[in-house]
């Protein structure tokens, strides 16, 4: 290991800094790998501070580099590194990140004969949490020790903390060097999502004033911006003058960059430049992200004109025809992902026939695509098991995701795989393990934990109670530990109802059973142990073997009673006949299960967790015994319209089913309580996604939440019979699961009646929520289909705009009078959700605004049945998904994807529609889709 000559230059310089790896106030987090403790220096380049890595991974060992590679003109960072000879895979934490964001992350290597081997690994593996972000291999950047390898990605962090995890795959023992990560406003680079991340393959400034590398303060971004000069084949310009920057600009380019080009030395040349494809071991044949940014430098006379054709490859019409949008604005051109895939690429750029001025190019930047859609272990379950971890402090491979991949799941614990959801931790063995301190509640924690072995640990304190509420846990091994108190309540009556096994054997201090523990405690003498002790014991068994009895006997009970098909009576005739539109038993059957109050209580966990309120009562969270996540909705005892709604609810549900309505497990009807038992809906209502500012919905999401919705709604118009009308569709009835699969609930207010007998319920009370209550049913009182749609409709306009029911800016208005205003004026802009920031098919976009003005069409009968619009949901979302088609880098769901090119720029961006590649399949607004105030 090389001395640390230069730490003593610092500490003489007296600037060591407190620090720690939090991150600044634009959110970078700058990591300098190998550093002493706690240790930080301020870069002298960038003016950024870099902290030391210590506390941010818990293996590895810091070495500095050879004196021999100390190089006065390299950064510090590369100094010092941490090299992990030990374990498969080695990780950092970082924290404090904001989750669904996008951050460009940074990794810098350089061996520099760190180890006195003088032979640099051969190759190592690097993941963005549980996703491949690169192969470092170091001979890319040249066998030289002395070359600094930088890799680059831009990604969307799923969770606010993320883990960067080096993976030894037998090419030598993996070191870093440093670690940068840098947030990005969330409209740069679109092409990134939570699905593709975009791996930086080159970016090179053209005409760099004494080939300086341009990065931070200049790039506020930090992304650095290479160069190099090639004075035999292109002249340089640059000016001082100022780059206008526009909104809009996906890829702000820095004014520093866009200062300086290059143009052909020789007027009818041109300008040439690639890349060759960097095959991945998941990715053989990757797509690429090309951006070419332009700006006219020159102030242009009278009849000048820059005007050239770019050519990728042999595609001569790759961008024919281009002009920088004008003196000192900003444009780009892109290639897209889809691009036929060649062993390399060069863009060849040349003046036209009649262009004036040779071409010129002001920056470049390449990336390739690596995927995202690797889930990580279920985040509950993963936080649990590091805290465990940090707990007991527990070695063995405890690093990274504990059960993701499968191949490099944690030692002593076993997850279960399913395909729908993210890995659950299943198992822990964490027998002689040399376990301290008392058992953390953090194994309470692990909600689908089916079997817990701390036997033969030190472990001491008191049993918690909480393990009794894991309903999957049915193993516990506590023996061997120096445990104290007794067994508590909870575990016992599990232990008693069977439902759980406790090995607590060779604990000296544990007691069983609540008297015995006093009188144990106290009486140390030996006719306590003699005597009193074997007593206990046998009073003890018996005691059990007679609460065994009992229970088992009450279980059967109980069993017997859930096996009966249970009826509920209706509280009124009126009840019947709307319900059954009048052809009906007067008895109606439920086959759910049926739960009683006090195992709701269990469920619950005493009703500790709200997850939302309705007009009838509180929704809890809960458990079942096999640990599947449900919703309680539990009838407050306020509410007398809630009998009646309740019974409404249970009924529909018990005879409908249907993917896209909610699914009821069970109800409880227990003396004066009430509750309807759901599948958990773990992402809400649709209502928190719009109203949100955190995540937003994108727009492919948005458009299955719709096409659901609407399948959710036809089923009850078209597949029930007699029909439902649901009578309150809105973005809080529609709920969403992990998948973001949308499902109807609330059928509170639901309604049957008879199409063919116009047996039309007549009720003298409007119900709904204001905003999207049908006008016609206003006026006649008589709700029909019609009434669902007219809501729907709303629905629709809200997951356009990302604007509620009612807009309270600038004045209060109906969503539907705001959509129409703006529309008249042609102004689509104006009306979508620019949380979107641009993703989507405009025609698409469009479609769904016509489709949704439709179903609010004052009168009934101009207005589609959700079947219509179920048909017409299908088609845009197939338009929408036609534009990846042809996406073959996997997982995509990326909506730029499919651009073959784009170009704007500060002068163009408002005129796309010009743009021949794009514009042609353009339908411009308000020409044939009757959307004026006047069209009916
Ligand atoms: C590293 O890259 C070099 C040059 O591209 C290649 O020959 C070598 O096989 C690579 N090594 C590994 C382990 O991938
Ligand atoms: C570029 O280098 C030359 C010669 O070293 C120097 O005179 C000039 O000031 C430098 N220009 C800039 C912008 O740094
Ligand atoms: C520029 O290129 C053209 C065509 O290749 C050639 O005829 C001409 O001589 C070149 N001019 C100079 C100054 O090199
Ligand atoms: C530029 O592209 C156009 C359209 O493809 C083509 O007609 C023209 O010949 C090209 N000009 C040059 C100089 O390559
Ligand atoms: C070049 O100019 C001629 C005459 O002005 C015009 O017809 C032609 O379209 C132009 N070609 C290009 C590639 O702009
Ligand atoms: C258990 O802990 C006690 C007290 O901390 C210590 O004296 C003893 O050596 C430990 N035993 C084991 C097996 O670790």
């Amino acid at each position: 290991m090389a001395p640390r000559w230069w730490l003593l230059i610092l500490f003489l310089g007296g600037s060591v800094l407190q620090a720690s790896s939090q991150p600044n106030s634009r959110g970078f987090i700058s990591i300098d790998c190998g550093l002493m403790g706690e240790e930080s220096y301020v870069d002298d380049e960038t003016n950024l501070l870099y902290v030391s890595d210590a506390g941010l991974t818990d293996t590895g060992t810091p070495y500095d580099i050879s004196a021999e590679y100390y190089r006065p003109w390299r950064s510090r960072n590369v100094r010092s590194l941490r090299s992990f000879p030990d374990g498969a895979r080695n990780c950092y934490t970082l924290r404090s990140l904001v989750s669904g964001l996008k951050y460009l992350f940074r990794a810098t290597f350089l061996y520099g004969n760190y180890d006195g081997l003088n032979k640099p690994p051969a190759s190592f593996d690097l993941y963005i949490g549980v996703n491949f972000w690169t192969v470092v291999n170091m001979s890319w950047w040249g066998s030289d020790q002395d070359n600094t390898a930088e890799v680059e990605a831009i990604v969307v962090v799923p969770h606010d903390l993320v883990q960067v995890c080096l993976v030894n795959t037998g090419g030598g023992t993996p070191f870093i060097s440093g670690l940068e990560l840098r947030p990005l406003k969330m409209s740069l680079y679109p092409q990134a999502t939570a699905e593709l991340g975009l791996f930086l393959l080159t970016r090179q400034n053209f005409g760099a004033i004494n080939e300086t590398i341009i990065r931070f303060p200049d790039d506020p971004y930090d992304r650095i911006w290479d160069t190099w000069s090639r004075p035999t084949v292109w002249k340089e310009m640059s000016t001082t003058e100022r780059v206008d920057s526009f909104d809009g600009d996906y890829f702000e380019a820095p004014m520093a960059v866009l200062q300086t080009a290059i143009m052909p030395l020789n007027d009818s040349g041109s300008i040439r430049f690639g890349w060759k494809a960097e095959p991945q071991p998941n990715n053989p044949s990757p797509g690429y992200l090309a951006v070419l940014h332009f700006v006219e430098l020159q102030v242009l006379a009278g009849n000048a004109l820059r005007h050239f054709n770019i050519s990728l490859n042999n595609d001569q019409n790759w961008f024919p025809g281009y002009t920088p949008p004008g003196y000192l604005k900003r444009g780009y051109v892109h290639s897209s992902f889809t691009y036929p895939r060649e062993s390399s690429y060069l863009f060849t750029i040349k003046a036209t026939a009649n262009s004036t001025l040779p071409p010129i190019i002001n920056a470049y930047e390449v990336f390739s695509v690596i995927t995202t859609t690797n889930v990580g272990t279920e985040s509950q379950d993963a936080s649990a098991a590091m805290a465990i971890k940090a707990r007991y402090k527990v070695q063995k491979n405890w690093m990274g995701d504990p059960c993701f991949p499968k191949t490099m799941t944690w030692d002593s614990l076993n997850c279960s795989y399913a395909t729908a959801s993210p890995p659950r931790i299943t198992s822990i063995n964490l027998s002689s393990s040399g376990l301290n301190g008392d058992i953390s509640s953090s194994f309470a924690n692990l909600k689908v934990l089916q079997y817990l072995n701390l036997s033969n640990n030190n472990l001491t304190g008191a049993i918690p109670d909480a393990l009794s509420q894991l309903q999957s846990l049915t193993d516990i091994d506590l023996s061997g530990n120096q445990l104290n108190g007794s067994i508590p309540s909870g575990l016992l009556k599990r232990i008693q109802d069977g439902s759980l096994n406790l090995r607590q054997g060779n604990n000296p201090n544990l007691c069983i059973g609540d008297n015995s523990c006093q009188l144990a405690a106290k009486t140390k003498s030996k006719l306590a142990i003699y005597v009193i002790l074997p007593l206990l014991v046998i009073l003890v068994i018996v005691s059990v073997v007679v609460l065994v009895f009992f229970f088992q006997r009450r279980r059967k009970q109980q069993q017997g009673s859930m096996n009966n098909r249970t009826m509920i009576k209706p509280q009124n005739e009126e009840e019947m006949s709307t319900s059954h539109g009048g052809a009906s038993d007067s008895l109606w059957l439920v086959e759910n299960r049926r739960f009683t109050y006090r195992e709701l209580e269990m469920i619950t966990n005493g009703f500790e967790r709200v997850l939302g309120q309705g007009g009838f009562g509180r929704v809890y969270d809960g458990f079942l015994e096999d640990g599947t996540q449900v919703a309680v909705k539990l009838r407050s005892h306020s509410s007398k319209q809630g009998v009646k709604e309740f019974l409404t609810e249970a009924q529909i549900l018990t005879r409908i089913h249907h993917k896209n309505l909610v699914t009821m497990i069970g109800y409880c009807k227990d003396g004066e309580y009430m509750a309807l038992v759901y599948e958990y809906m773990s992402q809400g209502t649709l209502q928190e996604h719009i109203a949100g500012s955190e995540r937003s919905l994108r727009w492919r999401q948005r458009l299955r939440i719709a096409l659901e919705s609407a399948q959710g709604l036809e089923y009850l118009h078209k597949g029930c019979n007699p029909p439902l009308i649901h009578r309150d569709v809105k973005a809080t009835n529609i709920l969403l699961n992990a998948q973001l699969e949308a499902k109807i609930a609330d059928f509170g207010l639901s309604k049957a009646f008879d199409h063919h007998n116009g047996n039309y319920i007549s009720t003298n009370t409007i119900v709904g929520t204001p905003g999207y209550v049908d006008p016609e049913y206003q006026a006649t009182v008589q709700p029909t289909t019609k009434s669902d749609v007219y809501s729907f409709g709303v629905v629709l306009l809200e997951l356009v705009t990302g604007k509620p029911a009612i807009l309270s800016e600038p004045e209060p208005m109906n969503i539907i009078h705001w959509v129409r205003q703006r529309l008249a004026r042609g102004n689509m802009e104006g009306v979508v959700d620019t949380r979107m920031h641009g993703g989507y098919n405009i025609n698409v976009v469009w479609k769904v605004a016509e489709i949704a003005l439709k179903c609010t069409a004052q009168e009934s009968a101009q207005r589609p049945t959700i079947a219509d619009v179920v048909v017409q949901l299908q088609e845009c979302l197939e338009l929408e998904e036609g534009r990846t088609r042809d996406f073959s880098t996997g997982g995509g769901n990326n909506d730029y994807s499919s651009w073959n090119y784009n170009a704007y720029g500060s002068g163009q961006s408002t005129d796309v529609s010009k743009n021949a590649a794009f514009g042609t399949e353009l339908r411009m607004p308000t020409v044939g889709l009757g959307l004026a105030p006047a069209a009916r």
